[in-house]
C-alpha cells in the first residue's frame, strides 16, 4: 500500500514537473529507463519546492516503501536476526543439506545512507542466490549515514562476516569454510572490498574468504572527475552531485567537505602519494581514455583531511591499498557498467588486482547504468536487471 502511494506521489510529481533527462545512447528499453529516472529527479524537485523534507529524507521513504517484511517461500527460509549486535536477514535453503553448504554475506548499496537488505529487489537477490547455490545467504543491515558516518558502515559489516566466519557459527548452519564469499553492490560492492582486505590482515581469522563479488563499486574518493565521472555526469539514477553527495556524508554532514569534493579539490598535498593509486592515465585501457586529457590533482589545504581523515582510508577507499595489501585477496568478480559515474573505480581495481596476481573476471556491461542490477520486478522491472542479476548468480555457482 505504502509503494502504490510513492508511486502515485511519484507520478502526479511526474505530471507537474516534467524535467528533461538525457538518456544515454545503448541503454536498452530507454523508455522506460527515462520515466523511472525522470520520476526520481521529479520527486527529488517536488521536495526541494515545497520545502518539507530534506532530499535524503525522500530517498530513504522511497527505499522504506520499497522494504518486505522476512517472509520464507517453499525454498528459502527468511528471518531477521542479529550477527555479533549487528542486524542480517538471514536466508537459509529448505532443501536438507547433502553435505555442507556454500555462503555468501551480501552488503545491499545506497550511498552508505539508503538502502536495506529488505528492500524487494535486494530481498528477491538474496533468495534466488540461496536457492540456485543452495547457500546460505547473510544480508547485512549496516547502520546508515546521517546519523552514522564512517567507520560505523565498515565496523558493522566487519563485525557480521568476522562473526560469520568463525567455525562454531559456520558449523552451526552447516556451512563449509572453503565456501564462503563476500559481495555488494555500489556503496556495498565498497564495503565488501575494504572488508575482504583488512580480514587478511586479522590474524584472529582463520577462514579465508574464497571470493567477493564485486557489483559497480564505488572504490575511491580521490578523483572525482575521472572520465567515468565526467562522462556520466548526469547519468540516470546516479548522477555525479549525488555520488560527492553520498561520498561526502560519509565521512560528515559538514557541507565544506562535499563542497571542495565537488569541485574535486579536497585532498591536500600532503598525500600526493596516493594519486598514483587512481591515476587513470596509465590504470585505465586506451579504449576507455577515449579523448580525456589527465590534468593531475588539485589539492586543498590539509585542513578538511585533518578533520575527516577517514576518506584517506583504505577502509573507505580500498583503491588506495598499497600494492603489498592486496596480494593474498580472493578470486574477484568485478561488474562495471558503462554509463555510471563509478565506472572507473572498478576498471582501475580490475588492472591493480590483476597486476598483484589476484584471478579477475571483469564483467563490463556496455547496455548498462549505475544500479540497474536492482530493476528486477515489479513496475521497475528491466531486462537489463535480471541479465546482471543472472551473470552474477552464475559466476558464483561457479567459483564459490
Ligand atoms: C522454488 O523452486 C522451484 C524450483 O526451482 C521454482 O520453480 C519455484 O518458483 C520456487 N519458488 C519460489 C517462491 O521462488
Ligand atoms: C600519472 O601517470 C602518468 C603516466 O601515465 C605520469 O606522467 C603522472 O605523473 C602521474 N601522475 C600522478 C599524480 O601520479
Amino acid at each position: 500500500m505504502g509503494a502504490k502511494l510513492l508511486w502515485l506521489c511519484l507520478a502526479s510529481a511526474l505530471a507537474a514537473y516534467y524535467i528533461y533527462s538525457p538518456i544515454p545512447a545503448g541503454l536498452g528499453q530507454p523508455w522506460k529507463v527515462m520515466l523511472l529516472d525522470t520520476g526520481f529527479r521529479a520527486m527529488g524537485h517536488l521536495v526541494k519546492q515545497l520545502g518539507l523534507m530534506h532530499y535524503m529524507d525522500v530517498l530513504m521513504l522511497i527505499t522504506f516503501s520499497e522494504c518486505v517484511a522476512p517472509s520464507s517461500d517453499e525454498n528459502v527460509t527468511v528471518t531477521d536476526t542479529e550477527f555479533s549486535g549487528v542486524a542480517v536477514r538471514l536466508y537459509l535453503p529448505r532443501k536438507a543439506p547433502e553435505g555442507l553448504r556454500r555462503a555468501v554475506v551480501y552488503v545491499h548499496g545506497g550511498g552508505w545512507c539508503l538502502g536495506q537488505a529488505g528492500m524487494k529487489g535486494y530481498d528477491l537477490l538474496s533468495r534466488w542466490t540461496s536457492h540456485r547455490l543452495n547457500a546460505v545467504v547473510v544480508s547485512v543491515n549496516y547502520r546508515l549515514a546521517p546519523k552514522h558516518h564512517f567507520p560505523v558502515q565498515f565496523d558493522d559489516v566487519y563485525a557480521v562476516t568476522k562473526f560469520f566466519l568463525q567455525r562454531s557459527v559456520l558449523s552451526r548452519y552447516s556451512v563449509d569454510p572453503h565456501h564462503v564469499g563476500i559481495a555488494g553492490d555500489s556503496a556495498g560492492g565498497n564495503l565488501a572490498a575494504a572488508v575482504a582486505q583488512q580480514l587478511l590482515e586479522d590474524s584472529e581469522v582463520e577462514t579465508k574468504l574464497k571470493a567477493q563479488a564485486l557489483i559497480y563499486p564505488a572504490l575511491q574518493t580521490l578523483d572525482l572527475n575521472l572520465p567515468s565521472y565526467q562522462e556520466n555526469k548526469h547519468s540516470p539514477i546516479l548522477s555525479r552531485l549525488l555520488m560527492v553527495r553520498f561520498w561526502s556524508e560519509y565521512f560528515t554532514s559538514d557541507p565544506s567537505l562535499r563542497q571542495a569534493m565537488a569541485s574535486n579539490a579536497h585532498v591536500p598535498v600532503e598525500s600526493s602519494h596516493l594519486f598514483q593509486f587512481v591515476n587513470w592515465s596509465h590504470l585505465l585501457p586506451e579504449e576507455m581514455k577515449k579523448d580525456h586529457v589527465y590534468t593531475g590533482p588539485v589539492y586543498s589545504s590539509p585542513a578538511l583531511a585533518q578533520k575527516y581523515p577517514g576518506f584517506l582510508d583504505p577502509r573507505a577507499a580500498p583503491l588506495l591499498a598499497s600494492d603489498a595489501r592486496l596480494h593474498g585477496l580472493p578470486l574477484t568478480y568485478v561488474l562495471t557498467c558503462e554509463h555510471d559515474v563509478l565506472r572507473d573505480d572498478g576498471v582501475m581495481y580490475v588492472q591493480r588486482l590483476r597486476a598483484a596476481g589476484i584471478p579477475v573476471v571483469h564483467h563490463h556491461a556496455k547496455d548498462a547504468f549505475h544500479g540497474a542490477m536492482m530493476f528486477v520486478s515489479g513496475l521497475t522491472e528491466l531486462a537489463v536487471g535480471h541479465q546482471l542479476a543472472n551473470g552474477y548468480m552464475a559466476w558464483l555457482n561457479e567459483n564459490l
